[in-house]
C-alpha cells in the first residue's frame, strides 16, 4: 500500500464543540431593563447583521434602546470594513441604538467609554486579565476577545443630531480548533478566562453596562473615562501601528488626547491619531515580525 499523508485532524478528533444554549430573551429584558435600558430588545434566531439592522431602525425611528440580539449573523461587520466570525449560539451579537441628540463632534469619547463598559462587564462576570487596546478592543491574555463598532447615522433630515448604532460582538464559547486560521492564536473565549456558561448572563451584563456606560458618558461628559481606560490599557510605553484616517502612523503610545485620540512619540515627533484602530502592539525594542511592513 502506497504511504498516504494522514488526513488533517477531524473537528470530532478534537473534542466536542463547546454546549451552547439559546439566549433566554425574558431574563435578558429583565437584566437590561435593571440597567435602565427601555428597550424594546428583540432576539432573533438569525439576520445579517444587528448593525444593519440597527441602521434601518434608525432611520426609521425607534427609539433609543431599541435593541436587537442575533444567536447567528450572515454577514456580520466588524471594524474597517472587516467580518466579523461566530458560530451559532457562540457569542453576544447585538446593535443597541442611542440617540444622544449631540452633533458628530461633540461623540468623540463614546468610543472609549463604551471599550471600558465593555471591559467591565467582562470582569464582573468573571473574566480574568482583561485589557483594552485603542479604541476599544477587549483583550483576555492579550487575545481578543469582544469588539464594538460605533456608527454615527442619520436620524432623519439635517439638522437632526445623528443618532448611534453601537454594535457588540463578544465571543463566549468557541473551542480552539473552532477559529478560523486568520483568527488562531489571535482571538479567544470568555469560558477559556473564567466566565461561566451563562451566556444570558454576559449579553445582560454587556448590554447592560453599555447603557450604563453611555449614559454616565451622557451626564458627566468624558473625564471619567480617560482614567478608567488607561487603568484597563496595556499599551502605554509600547510601539505600534495605528490605522489613522490618513494612512498607518507608527509610533510608541504616549497617552490620551483629550477628544479620546490616542497620542503617539513617532520619528517626526507627537502625533494624535484621532480615528482608526491599533493594529499591533509589540514591547519597546521587539523587532517588526517579517512582511509585517511595520
Ligand atoms: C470590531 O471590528 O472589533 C467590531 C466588531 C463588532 C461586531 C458586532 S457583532 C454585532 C454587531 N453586528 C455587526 O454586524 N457587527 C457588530
Amino acid at each position: 500500500m502506497p504511504a498516504r499523508p494522514a488526513p488533517p485532524p477531524a473537528p470530532a478528533d478534537a473534542g466536542p464543540p463547546p454546549a451552547r444554549g439559546a439566549i433566554d430573551r425574558a431574563r435578558l429584558v429583565q437584566r437590561v431593563a435593571a440597567a435602565g435600558c427601555p428597550g424594546p430588545l428583540r432576539v432573533v434566531a438569525r439576520t445579517d447583521s444587528t448593525q444593519a439592522r440597527a441602521r434601518l431602525a434608525a432611520a426609521a425611528g425607534v427609539p433609543e434602546g431599541w435593541t436587537l440580539v442575533a444567536e447567528v449573523q450572515t454577514r456580520g461587520r466588524g471594524r474597517s470594513g472587516r467580518g466579523w466570525w461566530a458560530p451559532p449560539r457562540s457569542a453576544v451579537l447585538a446593535s443597541m441604538l442611542w440617540r444622544p441628540g449631540l452633533a458628530p463632534d461633540r461623540l468623540r469619547g463614546l468610543s472609549l467609554a463604551a471599550g471600558v463598559a465593555v471591559a467591565d462587564a467582562l470582569q464582573a462576570q468573571g473574566v480574568a486579565d482583561v485589557s483594552l487596546r485603542w479604541p476599544n478592543d477587549c483583550l483576555a491574555g492579550g487575545r481578543k476577545l469582544a469588539g464594538v463598532l460605533i456608527e454615527v447615522v442619520p436620524a432623519g433630515p439635517p439638522p437632526a443630531p445623528p443618532a448611534v448604532v453601537v454594535g457588540i460582538g463578544c465571543n463566549h464559547a468557541v473551542a480552539e480548533w473552532e477559529w478560523p486560521e486568520e483568527l488562531a492564536g489571535l482571538a479567544t473565549s470568555c469560558v477559556d478566562h473564567g466566565a461561566g456558561p451563562d451566556r444570558t448572563a454576559l449579553a445582560g451584563a454587556l448590554l447592560g453596562g453599555l447603557w450604563r456606560g453611555y449614559r454616565r458618558w451622557l451626564a458627566e461628559g468624558a473625564s471619567w473615562v480617560a482614567d478608567a481606560w488607561w487603568r484597563l490599557d496595556r499599551s502605554r510605553g509600547t510601539e505600534v501601528t495605528a490605522e489613522g484616517r490618513d494612512g498607518p502612523v507608527r509610533g510608541v503610545v504616549l497617552g490620551l488626547a483629550p477628544g479620546g485620540g490616542l497620542r503617539l512619540g513617532t520619528a517626526r515627533g507627537e502625533r494624535v491619531v484621532e480615528a482608526g484602530e491599533v493594529r499591533r502592539v509589540r514591547p519597546m525594542g521587539t523587532p517588526p515580525p517579517p512582511g509585517s511592513g511595520g
